[in-house]
């Protein structure tokens, strides 16, 4: 084959050689445009397992990098004039300009040609080409000529950054963050050669303009970066490479994803490869590393299905296809965590710098990217992360054990409670613990009263080890419900059956027991969800009118459509909640929540989807919250003062003109000076056009964004299934509960359970059922050591990014 890369780059240059290497026939021309030896840019951080990669197809290329590498273990933080370092995190850095050379040379040692100072106008400068790799980087020209083939999809960021060296050698991956009179400053530092560090500082753009950085020449930027971090540079100056765009000036990060990555140019197959088809944010280190695994996915899809050099273009065209189906899902994954990394980075100066301890800060920073979780960091630093736990402990009132002679004591020595397992008090109320039943609905209730099913529910739930048990949505009239099956209470019979339960909870767990009140609105009136046409389609009989913020069906021509409160009609649900709220207290609930979410009916005011009135409860989000926030305060000023509210949200539509995360920063905001404690975070259901992006623990940033930036606490929600994803939660301060709904359908006991397989022995469980405990921990200790036996260790720890 006759094969082109256009661009010699870290992709251009190790697929050039991978090729050469497995079939020395093929004919093989890295064109580049810079002069040999020469680049842009300092280091490159990648990691172990892609070196291990590397050794498996080309072992004199991995011996080479080996050599050169720098390799590192820990973190270092500076915040707020505190330094916190944590160990175990094993990155490997190496010069780019080194990596380059080692490349080229080998390059040149197997026979490909290089052409240096060369710029290619595009890829039918190579007519003869079988072959043309299109390793030309994030601005690649080929990309742009075939963009409706290809289907960039290029996304720009707002903040700034810029990429400078420095002299001083870091012993640590090393993070600074300054504050200046206009905002915060961050600095990702690490050492690649024996001389030298490199050195990104980041900011928001307001913040750079606001300095007059967008003003400012290379060398001025220099030097206020020297100047603010002065302290930490010791007297090391920063360097810039200015010679090229990068590392010059300050830069966007572009995001960019393609569609299709390859195409007929009509003489040549054209594939694009590393930063011209994906680009990873530097938060995570990982673009060298893309680029190699994608040179070496190719290589492999040659060797496997057309390793010769007349390989006909067919085969050609089945072998690019292959190569992106391979790496797409690979690629996409690393997108996603470094999405979220650099996302942190993006709102650390709104949501975190000031608000979070630096203890907390740290955390949060490890795991910014959501992969790295609370077992990985144990794996990575145990005596770290239990300090930190005794940290968190201790901030949630927990001394260490004063007996250190019990058995509850001896038990727990050196083990303090996870994050999961510490308590939280809020009002007059402490919780055992931060885990929630979520409420459900179980659409068994007759004429609104809840009976024995109810009891047991709630009552097994309650045994069952977390700290609150929420009842399901309860509803202050007839007309709120759901379906004919919802529970209420609208009057006293209801109240004296939930106090029965209520009084269960009380006697006979250390569980508090919640109660959710909430009108079904547009979305009333419908069936069981396992009756009939299923959830959310009307009656067959028996329907009851549908009340709403506007007369807009939920679905429309397949629900029925509501009528639009009157002034008049506000007054009477409002005073139907403020009696229920006093029924509730009556009954003996610790907890009440409103439920605003999920296109109900006082989400139906909230969200602009379902709220097209024109009055002073329509238009901006401050008069679609008006009502729902008239009903709050009507309640809150009933319902006993020590007892703590909660309000449930949908802080994402997830549709175009719905409400958005930052939203609900404001609906968030707007509660909490009505005097609510907590907001429940849920999303969406509020309109069938929804499309939400579902993943383990997908609503979990709502939680964090209003717990951190409207500064109220939150309960988190949402494909929480495990202890590991409680833990990582509390202890980087997204939440401060987290609710768990489908897990607990399934398993009553599920935090007993999920305490067992963490192995935290110290929970009490219900004393009739102690004789279970002990077995149920030996079993699962003897699972998890015939799965560690059998090669597949429970927790893996995630190496070569630094979160
Ligand atoms: C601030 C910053 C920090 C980074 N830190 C890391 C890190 O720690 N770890 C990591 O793995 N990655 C990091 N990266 C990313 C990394 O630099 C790239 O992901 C990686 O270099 C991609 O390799 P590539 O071969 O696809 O593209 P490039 O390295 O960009 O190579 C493309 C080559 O094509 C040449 N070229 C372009 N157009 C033409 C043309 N028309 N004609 C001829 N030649 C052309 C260019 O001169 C260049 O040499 C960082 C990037 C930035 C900006
Ligand atoms: C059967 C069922 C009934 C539900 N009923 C309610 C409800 O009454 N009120 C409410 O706010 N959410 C309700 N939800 C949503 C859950 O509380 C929770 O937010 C959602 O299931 C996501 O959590 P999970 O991933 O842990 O299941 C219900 C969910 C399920 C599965």
């Amino acid at each position: 084959m006759n094969i082109v890369c256009i661009g010699g780059g870290p992709a251009g240059l190790y697929f050039a050689l991978l090729m050469k290497q497995q079939n020395p026939a093929h004919d093989i021309t890295v064109v580049e445009r810079n002069r040999p030896y020469d680049t842009f840019g300092w280091g490159v951080v990648f990691s172990d397992q892609t070196m291990e990669h590397m050794r498996q197809w080309d072992k004199a290329t991995a011996d080479e990098i080996e050599q050169a590498f720098n390799h590192w273990d820990d973190i270092e933080l500076h915040i707020k004039g505190r330094v916190i370092r944590s160990g175990g995190h094993g990155f490997v850095g190496i010069g780019r300009k080194k990596l380059l050379n080692i490349l080229q040379a080998r390059c040149e040692a197997l026979g490909v040609k290089l052409v240096f100072e060369s710029e290619v106008d595009s890829d039918a400068d190579f007519p003869d080409a079988d072959l043309i790799i299109a390793s030309d980087g994030i601005n690649s020209r080929v990309r742009t000529r075939h963009a409706e083939v290809f289907r960039p999809d290029i996304v720009t960021r707002p903040n700034r950054y810029i990429w400078l060296g420095t002299k001083r050698l870091y012993d640590a991956f090393t993070f600074l963050f300054e504050k200046t009179e206009h905002g915060w400053f961050q600095a990702h530092i690490y050492k690649f050669d024996e001389t030298t560090s490199t050195f990104i500082v980041e900011c928001p753009e307001h913040v750079w303009k606001a300095h007059g950085l967008d003003q400012a020449t290379a060398d001025e930027s220099v030097a206020f970066c020297e100047k603010l971090f002065a302290d930490n540079l010791r007297g090391e100056r920063l360097m810039t490479n200015a010679r090229h765009l990068r590392g010059s000036a300050w830069l966007n990060f572009q995001r960019i994803t393609c569609e299709q990555w390859s195409l007929f140019n009509g003489r040549s197959h054209v594939v694009l490869m590393g930063d011209a088809v994906h680009t990873a944010h530097f938060a995570i280190g990982s673009g060298t590393k893309l680029a190699l695994e994608d040179a070496i996915e190719l290589t492999k899809q040659f060797r496997d299905h057309g390793n010769h050099i007349d390989v006909g273009a067919e085969e050609i065209a089945d072998v690019l296809k292959n190569y992106q189906a391979e790496r797409r899902v690979d690629v996409l994954r690393l997108q996603n965590a470094a999405w979220n990394a650099m996302e942190w980075f993006e709102a650390c100066g709104e949501r975190y710098c000031d608000q979070l301890e630096p203890e907390q800060f740290m955390y949060s920073m490890l795991t910014r990217s959501q992969r790295i979780s609370h077992e990985n960091l144990r794996l990575r630093d145990k005596q770290w992360l239990e300090g930190y736990e005794r940290w968190i402990a201790a901030r949630s009132g927990l001394a260490e054990p004063a007996d250190h002679h019990g058995p509850a004591a001896s038990a727990a020595r050196g083990r303090v409670p996870p994050p999961m397992f510490t308590p939280y008090t809020v009002r007059g109320l402490t919780l055992k613990n931060r885990v929630v039943v979520s409420p459900m609905a179980q659409y068994s209730a007759v004429d609104g009263m809840p009976g024995d099913y109810h009891l047991v529910h709630l009552g097994a739930r309650a045994l069952g080890g977390a700290g609150l048990v929420f009842a399901e949505m309860t509803c202050p009239s007839p007309d709120a419900r759901i379906t004919p099956s919802c529970p209420g209470l609208w009057n006293d019979a209801q109240r004296d059956a939930w106090r029965r339960i209520v009084d269960f909870v009380h006697q006979h767990s250390d569980a508090k027991i919640a109660l959710q009140l909430g009108h079904a609105g547009p979305k009333g009136s419908t069936n069981e969800p396992w009756v009939g046409d299923g959830a959310d389609r009307p009656l067959a009989h028996g329907n009851w009118p549908l009340w709403s913020a506007s007369a807009l069906a939920y679905e429309p021509g397949a629900t029925d459509v509501p009528r639009a409160l009157t002034r008049a009609d506000m007054e009477r649900i409002r005073d139907d909640f403020v009696a229920a709220t006093r029924r509730a207290a009556e009954a003996g609930f610790d907890w009440l929540e409103l439920h605003c979410a999920h296109g109900y009916l006082l989400s139906a005011f909230i969200s602009p989807l379902t709220n097209r009135r024109a009055d002073d409860y329509g238009g901006s989000l401050a008069n679609r919250l008006r009502w729902p926030l008239e009903v709050f305060q009507a309640m809150r000023a009933v319902w006993p003062h020590d007892k703590p509210m909660s309000v449930r949200i949908s802080a994402h539509d997830w549709v175009e003109g719905g409400i958005t995360p930052s939203d609900a920063v404001q609906i968030a905001h707007a509660f909490k000076a009505a005097g609510a404690d907590l907001i429940d975070c849920s999303s969406g259901q509020v309109s069938p056009e929804q499309k939400p992006v579902y993943g383990r623990m997908f609503q979990t940033p709502f939680a964090d964004r209003i717990r951190n930036e409207a500064g109220i606490a939150t309960i988190a929600v949402g494909a929480i299934s495990e202890a590991d994803h409680l833990n990582s939660i509390i202890a980087a301060g997204r939440a401060d509960l987290c609710a768990v709904a489908r897990p607990h359908l399934a398993n009553p006991a599920w935090t007993l359970q999920e305490a067992a397989k963490i192995g935290y022995t110290a929970i009490d469980w219900p004393a009739p059922y102690r004789s279970g405990k002990s077995q149920m921990e030996t079993l699962i200790q003897r699972e998890r050591a015939a799965l560690g036996a059998a090669g597949a260790a429970p927790a893996t720890k995630p190496r070569g990014d630094g979160a």
